[in-house]
């Protein structure tokens, strides 16, 4: 688009239109993943966003620990570029409460919105972001109604689809897909990750997570989104047959 180039705008159907082109043309489906990407190109292009102030503080200290050297090492592509410059300036936030969760993952993983209740672009129908994943971090298996994508901007990951699935291996450059309410994992090996995130469709916010029991059963577990974009634990049900298939994980 004319002009774009000269003038570093961050505003919001200019910033927005420089993401979904970039999507566009960063992200390349195999066959099967097509239809899914199409949909959260074609929502990241139509959602409606408003530009809004973010509050200027400090960020987390793991953020700025760690992603000047996760930016130093991100492969150019056109996601990239778009979102290089915006990085260090987001509201990062940690998602999840330590007194809830495992320490390395509630203090091992960051977000930062460009899009989305804490984004440069406000909407409540489609998430846009980055994530900040330290080493040996597990996100454990969980499933949500929202369609997402994964895509590694720098580092590596290895992101598992199910209970008694191989991980797979995501370096910079790669995606993954998570179709909605499939069951998947987050991993990170000895290094820290760089993930750009999209998720559009139910955004309900509830997220669950699953868990094997002592006597081998397993429960799944609902954390639900709060107005800060935190989560917090709600329920608790086990895990039936009929949402083992919907989760991919028959
Ligand atoms: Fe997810």
């Amino acid at each position: 688009m004319a002009g774009e180039g000269a003038i570093p705008s961050v505003k919001g159907p200019a910033l927005q239109n420089r993401l979904a082109d970039a999507f566009d043309v960063t992200v390349r489906p195999t066959a099967g993943e097509a239809p899914l990407v199409e949909t959260l190109a074609n929502d990241l292009r139509a959602v409606v966003t408003t530009p809004q102030e973010l509050p200027v503080d400090q960020q987390p200290p793991m953020v700025s620990d760690r992603l000047p050297a996760l930016l130093d090492a991100m492969p150019v592509s056109p996601l990239a570029e778009v979102l290089r410059p915006l990085a260090r300036d987001l509201d990062w936030y940690q998602i999840f409460d330590s007194s809830h969760t495992d320490p390395s993952l509630a203090g091992g993983l960051m977000a930062g919105q460009v899009i989305g209740g804490r984004g440069k672009l406000h909407s409540k129908d489609l998430y846009l972001g980055l994530f900040l994943l330290a080493p040996h971090v597990t996100y454990p298996l969980h499933q949500h109604a929202a369609l997402e994508i994964y895509h590694v901007l720098s580092g590596e990951i290895y992101i598992r689809h199910g209970r008694e699935k191989l991980s797979m291996h995501v370096t910079a450059g790669e995606h993954s897909v998570t179709p909605p309410h499939q069951v998947h994992e987050l991993r990170t090996g000895t290094e820290a990750c760089l993930i750009a995130y999209v998720w559009t469709g139910d955004l309900t916010g509830e997220n669950w997570w699953w868990e094997p029991q002592e006597d081998g059963s397993w429960d799944r577990v609902c954390w639900q989104r709060q107005p800060d974009s935190s989560w917090k634990v709600t329920r608790r049900e086990p895990l039936s047959e009929s949402e083992i298939l919907r989760a991919g994980d028959g």
